[in-house]
């Protein structure tokens, strides 16, 4: 996809951080939107700064928990009907949890895996027929570093966006095969400064690992270094080369190479990084 003027988006979890600002550039690129959150206030906060970046693209809103198999397809449909064509899904949506691989309950588990995985399959799957049928499609389903690499404290997240990369690169495989106009890429984002860790639900177990749930979120906000306008551009610059995958930001990059070269042992930079971190 060389330009995304006149191209029509939808993006899941569009009311804040990564997804806001993929709106704004996109809006600012003459793509045409539409816009999912599970918050009304912030993805309709989110529509009114993508109008005003370029009052010549149409943006629609809608409220729908990606969890919900049955709204991302009355979404899509709904989309569809509005724009008469769909070229770009970004799988956005996601939340983050921290607890032990012992403690956290299956409840805390089924509801991160139900929104960054599950999310991500419906989203694609309800999306997809109208992709194609655009002959000019792409799909962009956000992973995580920690989907290349684990840390203690993470196994749920760590599970899920694992998940989504090799969901997402078998996507990918199949879409080249069946060269049906439409392409997928995999986003794997290191420490981007959002409200995930604001948002984050930390279950009391991670004391287990030494880490105080109290001060959690503040000290590992501490990592989330590159500017979510920032990495949207480079998500944004990723589909039009039609990458298959794409690292956001230069913590990513550095860690995705000590994981390839030190496939075990790199579990001794994760510890340093931890000791950093949370003094453990
Ligand atoms: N920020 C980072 O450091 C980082 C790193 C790696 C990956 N990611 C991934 O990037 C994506 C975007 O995260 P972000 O950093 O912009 O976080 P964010 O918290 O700023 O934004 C996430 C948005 O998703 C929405 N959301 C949450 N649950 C939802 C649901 N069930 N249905 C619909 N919308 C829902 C939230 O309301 C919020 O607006 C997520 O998938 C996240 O896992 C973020």
């Amino acid at each position: 996809m060389q330009t995304f003027q006149g191209k029509v988006a939808a993006i899941t979890g569009a009311g804040s951080g990564i997804g806001r600002e993929l709106a704004i550039q996109l809006a600012a690129q003459g793509c045409h939107l539409s816009l999912a959150d599970l918050d009304e206030t912030n993805v309709s906060a989110t529509a009114a700064l993508a109008r005003d970046t370029n009052p010549a693209v149409r943006v629609t809103v809608s409220t729908l928990d990606v969890a919900d198999r049955e709204a991302v397809f009355a979404w899509a449909e709904r989309t569809a009907n509005e724009y008469g064509k769909i070229n770009l899904i970004f799988n956005n949506a996601g939340v983050a949890l921290s607890g032990t691989a012992e403690a956290t309950t299956i409840d805390k588990f089924t509801w991160l895996m139900n929104i960054n995985f599950w999310g991500v399959v419906h989203g694609t799957q309800a999306f997809l027929p109208y992709l194609r049928a655009s002959g000019n499609g792409h799909v962009v389903n956000t992973s995580s570093l920690f989907g290349l690499l684990a840390a203690p404290g993470s196994s749920t997240y760590n599970a899920a966006k694992f998940a989504v990369r090799g969901y997402t690169e078998s996507l990918r495989q199949e879409l080249d095969l069946m060269r049906c106009g439409v392409s997928a890429t995999c986003v794997l984002p290191g420490g981007i400064k959002t409200a995930i860790a604001r948002n984050a639900r930390t279950d009391a177990s991670i004391a287990a690992l030494g880490i105080d749930p109290a001060t959690r979120t503040d000290k590992f906000s501490k990592n989330l270094v590159t500017s979510a306008s920032r990495a949207a551009g480079i998500i944004l610059a990723a589909v039009r080369q039609n990458k298959r995958r794409v690292l956001v930001g230069k913590d990513a990059v550095l860690l995705d190479k000590i994981q390839r070269v030190f496939p075990s042992a790199y579990a001794g930079v994760i510890r340093l990084m931890m000791r950093r971190t949370y003094g453990i």
